[in-house]
């Protein structure tokens, strides 16, 4: 029987509600995205990439990433490194700040990453990516995730070499993207690989990449035998379409609910960031959520402005009903301290 989007299933001992996980995206995956996601129907939703190097050096932004809020378990963090003992001592800070998972990054195409050894590098040096899974899963209770390419060069099927020996090692689920790392995000995921591979494996394997609709979802579980889909850039302003993926029918907000949303977003994102990095980061939301929805111009006129004050002002002239929904998205967020962890506050200062 084919497995429902809504069926709830098991990473080792952490149950996850839904079939759908939020990808990990450097420069995307804040708090506010993770916590809209869960909002959303996202069963599991993971940080971007934490540098385990910048954890060891108690590197204040990168101490930034451990902030958790009580409404996004499941969660999983994302570390990358290629050092077992470094990786090892990430894991244990990454659980001590609450993750439920900790993601282990084989998939990082991107130089500055893979010059040091981490990421898609370590695809072709299995003995320490086995290694660092061993590492990884001695320090902590929590269960321990890999997410991988392909392989590094197109038409590769290192994934699948390597997949069972890392499950060997200790990963209780794969997360495969079946691109290459040359590809980077060009050509398409090749899905067939994801289907051998969930056959050599006895752990989930989560389906990453090109995930845009529910009828590709249902198709991608069904034909591959995938566990869950992992949902990527078609969530980039645009929770929508994580429901729609999960339920179903095609969800088009109005434009008050497209406003509030990102209102919520912005202000979410200040707290976290403070206000001038946040006023960079979230420039690129703005196209993101607005384009095809509201006046072409108005996504110029909001990346212009100083402030996300005004940003957020000149969305409530385009959009006035959306302070209504704003409060009632408010009113239903829980608050207070609950809400983030105690770490010193100047992580979070902004700059
Ligand atoms: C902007 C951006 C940043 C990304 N950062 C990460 C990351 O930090 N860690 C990771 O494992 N994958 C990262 N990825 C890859 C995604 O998690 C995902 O595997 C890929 O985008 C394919 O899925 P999609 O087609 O649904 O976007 C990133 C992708 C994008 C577009």
């Amino acid at each position: 029987m084919q497995v429902k989007l809504t069926d709830s299933w098991w990473i080792g001992s952490v149950r996850v509600p839904t079939r759908i996980v939020l990808a990990p995206m450097a420069g995307v995956s804040v708090q506010a995205f993770r916590r809209q996601g869960r909002r959303f129907g996202a069963g599991l939703v993971c940080s971007e990439m934490v540098s385990c190097a910048g954890l060891h050096h108690g590197n204040e932004r990168t101490l930034g990433y451990l902030r958790i809020a009580s409404d996004e378990h499941p969660l999983a963090v994302q570390i990358f490194g290629s050092e077992p003992a470094l990786m090892a001592e990430a894991a244990r800070m990454v659980e001590a700040a609450g993750a439920d998972l900790v993601d282990v990054n084989f998939g990082c195409p991107v130089r500055k990453v893979t010059r040091t050894g981490a990421g898609a590098t370590l695809l072709d040096e299995p003995g320490r990516a086995c290694r660092i899974v061993e590492a990884v899963a001695a320090a902590v209770p929590v269960p321990v995730t890999v997410k991988m390419r392909r392989g590094l060069e197109d038409g590769s099927r290192t994934c699948l070499e390597l997949g069972p020996r890392l499950v060997e090692a200790g990963a209780a689920s794969l997360t495969l993207h079946p691109r290459s790392a040359r590809q980077m995000y060009t050509g398409r995921a090749e899905h067939a690989l994801t289907a051998e591979l969930v056959s050599l494996v006895g752990v989930p394997v989560v389906a990453s990449g090109d995930i845009t609709s529910s009828q590709r979802a249902r198709t991608l579980l069904g034909d591959t035998g995938a566990a869950a889909v992992m949902v990527g850039r078609a969530a980039q302003g645009n929770p929508w379409t994580l429901r729609e993926i999960l339920d179903g029918p095609e969800q088009v907000p109005d434009p008050d609910e497209v406003a509030a949303e990102l209102i919520l977003f912005v202000r979410e994102t200040v707290r976290e960031l403070g206000e001038r990095r946040a006023a960079g980061f979230l420039k690129k939301f703005y196209g993101w959520y607005l384009r095809g929805r509201f006046p072409r111009q108005l996504v110029q006129e909001l990346v212009r402005l100083q402030t996300t004050g005004e940003v957020v002002e000149r969305l409530l002239e385009e959009a006035p009903g959306a302070a209504f929904v704003f409060q009632r998205l408010e009113s239903e967020l829980p608050v207070g301290q609950e809400v983030t962890l105690e770490l010193p506050i100047s992580a979070y200062g902004g700059g």
